[in-house]
């Protein structure tokens, strides 16, 4: 096993990655002062891994009152919010009960977002199963719902206590949400770590794979640099908002889809592949380079061309993209391969152009 800190001063928390986490006490006994917890989860997760976590904790001596939603992105939504408040009302679970989120990215969101808000504030714990929850999601204390007029509008930063990142449970995962996970993975390598892209250039068939030592690597390599992103910028007043590359134009392909139609990281990496065409057009990375970047998403068995939504859907769903300020659009694109900027005055023909030609 490894473990990573993510330093936030009073609210720093470890990572531990490695396999066979969710039977292991010792890892959740620090961050669980009472007898009582409530675990999230969903209906695909519950019956693979919740008797084995629940059967850790009642070694322990922790009763665990399970909440198991229904599974989906469509599900990300108030309502489902709200029924994670009703079972914790009715079973009068206190300011000291944590809430444990033991999913993907759509249970762990929509579980911290309850965390925070739960008698304005609950400890919070992730147990990420999917590969994208575990090397992006679980990790920096992004959390909240989806809107109908635009994805994770409504949420809250809010750290968990605790990241437990079990490989393990990665062999369940299909093989769709594997590669969706490594649009991700990817990501970091573009963005900030060009050895780590070159590593994933010669690893991808193993990943594919699911060889373990592969996936950790990956997991934690990612984790690392989300750590450090996080704690450089945890309210995203900066640096952090590099992690969204790909996801501008990816959010617009969710939304514009209708949630669930594509997987997250499919998005991202279409995205991504947009971001990049644009890059080329600034007139920063060169055709090849964008080729490379295709390549890798293909290996990955990952989309690269975007759904045609229309020039005028895509800017209206990008125009209620979070990094929006002062009404005008601003984009992660690529300097380099291996360096992300924020730019916000790209020239309007450009992106017209790259809509057109992506699409
Ligand atoms: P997901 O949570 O929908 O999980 C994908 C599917 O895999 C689901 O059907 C789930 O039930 C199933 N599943 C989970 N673990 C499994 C396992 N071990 N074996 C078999 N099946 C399993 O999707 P995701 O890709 O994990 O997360 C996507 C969500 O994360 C999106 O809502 C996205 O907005 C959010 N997200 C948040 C952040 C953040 O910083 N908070 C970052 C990236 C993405
Ligand atoms: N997934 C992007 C972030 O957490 O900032």
């Amino acid at each position: 096993m490894q473990t990573l800190t993510v330093g936030l001063s009073e609210r720093s928390y470890p990572i531990h990655i490695g396999t066979g986490l969710l039977a292991n006490m010792e890892l959740l006994t620090a961050h669980l002062p009472g007898k009582r917890v409530a675990i999230v989860t969903n209906t695909t997760v519950a019956p693979l891994y919740l008797e084995k976590l629940q059967q850790t904790l009642q070694e322990m001596g922790v009763h665990s009152m399970p909440i198991v939603l229904p599974d989906g992105e469509v599900y990300k939504t108030a309502d489902t919010l709200n029924t994670i408040y009703d079972a914790l009302l009715t079973h009068r679970c206190e300011r000291s009960t944590p809430l444990i989120a033991l999913g993907g990215g759509v249970i762990g969101d929509m579980t911290g977002f309850a965390a925070a808000t739960y008698l304005r504030g609950v400890p919070f714990i992730q147990i990420p199963t999917t590969l994208l929850s575990q090397v992006d999601s679980s990790v920096g204390g992004k959390t909240g719902i989806n809107h109908p007029l635009g994805k994770n509008m409504i949420g809250a930063f809010y750290q968990p206590r605790l990241v437990l990142a079990d490989i393990s449970t990665l062999d369940t995962l299909p093989d769709n949400e594997l590669s969706a996970g490594l649009a991700e993975v990817i990501k970091y390598g573009l963005i900030r770590d060009l050895p780590f892209l070159e590593w994933l250039e010669q690893n991808m068939d193993k990943l594919l794979a699911r060889d373990t030592e592969a996936l950790q690597y990956a997991v934690l390599r990612s984790c690392q640099h989300k750590a450090e992103v996080v704690a450089a910028d945890e309210r995203e007043s900066g640096e952090r908002a590099l992690l969204n590359l790909g996801h501008t134009f990816g959010h617009a392909i969710e939304s514009g889809m209708g949630y669930g139609n594509w997987l997250h990281g499919e998005a991202v990496a279409a995205g991504t592949v947009m971001a990049a065409d644009l890059s080329q057009r600034m007139g920063w990375i060169s055709a090849q380079d964008v080729a490379r970047i295709r390549t890798l998403f293909q290996r990955a068995n990952l989309p690269v061309v975007a759904p045609d939504l229309g020039v005028e859907k895509y800017l209206d769903y990008m125009g209620h993209d979070k990094k929006v300020e002062g009404g005008k659009m601003r984009f992660v694109l690529l300097k380099q391969v291996g360096q992300a900027v924020l730019k916000g005055d790209v020239p309007s023909a450009l992106l017209q152009q790259t809509l057109e030609a992506c699409v």
